[in-house]
């Protein structure tokens, strides 16, 4: 049977977030590395008391390299100034460094990343909570819950309440700003921006 694919050869133990940035662009972990242009690592201060998880980086985080930068990214600042939080003060970061897309002529199409590509991934999500040691955890949508509590999670059961997370951190599981997005051509937006706003609330008062 082969490996399972798992990113821990290429995680340096113990590392700063600046080695952790410099390394992860050699993960070899899983295979999204090769039709990526570049894995997208974090933004934000390793003294931040609130981190959040996305799910991966879109196209245009793909090319930037730098996470959140997209229009999912421009709900996510609207909806923490809309919360009082300072996104500076914050840390940004993906449950999967890199992009997964389907081609589709000129398009590149986001693609979910599996539960493999999550667990593969984990150990840089598990190198960042160790850098940076926040208070409270966001999980941004299925995948970020998924891979920050290493379970399930109902977004609709579960959102907006304070939840154990990991090594004693507390979590509060929200919807991913592209579901928000996603409503703003079928009705719902302001309710669902809402929403976030509030369990952004809630995690920045745990
Ligand atoms: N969606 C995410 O989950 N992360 C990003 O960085 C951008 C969009
Ligand atoms: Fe490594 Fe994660 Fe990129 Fe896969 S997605 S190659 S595990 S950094």
């Amino acid at each position: 049977m082969p490996e399972p694919p798992d990113a821990t050869a290429w995680v340096p133990s113990r590392a700063t977030l600046p080695r952790l940035r410099d390394s992860v662009q050699q993960c070899r972990g899983c295979e999204l590395w090769e039709d990526a242009t570049q894995a997208v690592f974090s933004a934000g201060t390793r003294r931040a008391r609130l981190m959040l998880v996305g799910e991966q980086p879109g196209d245009r985080e793909d090319r930037e390299g730098q996470p959140f930068v997209g229009p999912a990214g421009r709900v996510l600042s609207s909806a923490l100034e809309s919360a009082g939080i300072d996104r500076g003060e914050a840390y940004l970061t993906n449950a999967v460094k890199h992009f997964r897309f389907e081609q589709r002529g000129k398009r590149r199409i986001h693609q979910a990343p599996d539960l493999r590509h999550l667990v593969a991934c984990h150990p840089w999500l598990e190198a960042e909570l160790e850098a940076v040691d926040p208070d409270v955890v966001v999980c941004l949508g299925a995948s970020a819950g998924r891979a920050v509590l290493g379970r399930p999670v109902r977004i609709g059961a579960e959102r907006g309440a304070v939840l154990d997370g990991p090594a004693g951190r507390h979590a509060v599981i929200t919807t991913h700003p592209s579901a928000v997005l996603r409503l703003r051509s079928r009705g719902g937006y302001d309710e669902a921006f809402a929403e976030l706003v509030s369990d952004l609330r809630a995690a920045a008062s745990a």
